[in-house]
């Protein structure tokens, strides 16, 4: 066993030294070790590429580089937007499968990019772009389900937000599993996550606020279909999520969670910290809390 220390809030640097791009980002699990994917904001908001981070431990990151290059033109050209990417291994095919929200250089054009890999260190090829369903996609996140199943998750403003399976090869949607909005709220959630415990799916999601905080909200359903409950915050009201908007919620040994979120700073994007914080989850309640630094046991 060895002990892990995090700190609540940070701006992870990784094996050079320099502050870890790991903004909007997504983390998976392969063979044992973490993979982050950020969005690189050195240089402000528009795409700079997705930069990849591993580690053992959560704390630590090399830093692998960059795995999805901007292009020379067109969709994830260094002129373009290019948000939140989030990669899965695909069980059939073996092949990495990142889903990347993608616009042309204002918030209008509402894509999600596809692009695959044979490693999890990329390079990624870009493949194509699409609106699932012919809807409107903004923030995506993705879950893989227990039986291999595929899912991304994607906000469609005054619709809702989304959960639609992917095909067996992940590079496509074959269904529209729900559409929610929010709990009193005009809207779908953004920035959103699933993650599966004790047979209950969590979604968790934030408020549209652009780059400000806002409590973050969470419902639980013990189907992907529903019926989903009420959403409800799980910071204290008011405490905008302790100044976060949340990336994703992780296992961790021994049934604890990690929640990771970005506190977004609009005027200088590549230096905005990360919350690292433990986040209780079971019987269908999350709690975060708030700790300067804590352990975990791995
Ligand atoms: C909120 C989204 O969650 C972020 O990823 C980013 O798109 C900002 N809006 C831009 O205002």
């Amino acid at each position: 066993m060895t002990t892990v220390t995090m700190r609540g809030a940070c701006l992870a640097h990784d094996d050079t030294g320099a502050v870890a791009q790991l903004h909007g980002l997504g983390i998976q699990q392969f063979d044992g070790t973490y993979y982050a994917y950020g969005e690189n904001k050195v240089n402000g908001n528009l795409f700079q590429g997705v930069a990849c981070y591993t580690s053992d431990d959560l704390a630590h990151w090399h830093n692998a580089g960059i795995v999805l290059a901007p292009r020379a033109e067109g969709l994830l050209a260094a002129d373009t937007i290019a948000e939140r990417p989030k990669v899965l291994r695909c069980p059939s095919a073996g092949e990495y499968v990142m889903y990347i929200h993608a616009e042309r250089g204002d918030y209008n054009y509402a894509h999600v990019a596809v692009a695959v890999a044979d490693n999890p260190l990329g390079p990624f090829r870009f493949l194509f772009s699409m609106q699932p369903f012919g809807n409107i996609s903004r923030d995506i996140g993705v879950f893989q389900d227990d039986d291999g199943a595929g899912y991304l998750i994607s906000e469609d403003r005054e619709h809702g937000t989304h959960i639609y399976r992917l095909s067996d090869d992940y590079h496509s949607v074959v269904e529209d599993v729900v559409c929610l909005r929010g709990t009193n709220y005009r809207y779908g959630y953004e920035s959103p996550t699933i993650v599966k415990h004790d047979g209950l799916y969590y979604w968790f999601g934030s408020q549209l606020t652009g780059w400000d905080c806002n409590d973050n909200m969470f419902a639980t359903a013990a189907d992907l279909h529903g019926p989903w409950s009420e959403w409800k915050a799980f910071t204290p009201a008011g405490s905008r999520t302790f100044d976060s908007q949340c990336d994703l919620v992780l296992p961790l040994p021994d049934g604890q969670f990690l929640y990771v979120g970005d506190r977004w700073q609009p005027k200088d994007l590549g230096n905005s910290p990360t919350l690292w914080l433990p986040i209780r989850i079971g019987g269908g309640q999350a709690l975060l809390e708030w700790h300067d630094e804590w352990t975990y046991e791995r």
